[in-house]
């Protein structure tokens, strides 16, 4: 497990940083995003998106709780899913993860509402807003990504 921190200065350096992971990104995957509100997870995912080649405008999940893309859009299948608005277990369920890990890759915001997930065998990130606005980065690569991170 390697960990580390970078300083984020602007939206455009985490979408920069997110094209960098999207385009590293297998099937099977999760990407987890820690952080209060505000502090930058979707703008982040967006990033993300991009580098794996989607060119659309990315909504925030937090309503819809997942959105999936697929090939062409994407360059493999990828669900952008928030858990935040997830009370019951029960919930989860439906959402399918297991069969969306099976042909794809995950995006995941709120993963502490779903704590029964093994988030660690993949890449975990926290952002904090710093007094300056500007966001501190910390990540966490499981196993999985041994060979592929951190981003040269
Ligand atoms: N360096 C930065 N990186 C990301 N966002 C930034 C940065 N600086 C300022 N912001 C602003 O912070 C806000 C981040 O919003 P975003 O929706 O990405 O947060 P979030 O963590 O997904 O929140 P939520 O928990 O509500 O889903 C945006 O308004 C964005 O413009
Ligand atoms: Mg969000």
């Amino acid at each position: 497990m390697t960990t580390a921190s970078r300083n984020l200065e602007s939206v455009q350096a985490t979408e920069t940083f997110g094209a960098e992971i999207g385009r590293r990104l297998r099937i099977g995957d999760t990407v987890a995003l820690r952080g209060t509100l505000g502090a930058g997870k979707t703008t982040l995912a967006r990033g993300i998106m991009h580098g794996l080649g989607f060119d659309a405008e990315v909504p925030s999940p937090s309503f819809a709780i997942v959105q999936q893309y697929e090939p062409p859009e994407t360059r493999l299948p990828i669900a952008h899913v928030d858990f935040y608005r997830i009370e019951d277990p029960r919930e989860i369920v439906e959402l399918g993860l297991d069969e969306i890990l099976q042909f794809g890759a995950m995006i995941a915001e709120w993963p502490e509402h779903h704590p029964d997930f093994p988030w660690t065998n993949g890449l975990q990130i926290e952002m904090k807003i710093k007094p300056d606005d500007t966001r501190l980065l910390t990540w966490q690569a499981g196993p999985a990504w041994k060979d592929r991170w951190p981003p040269t």
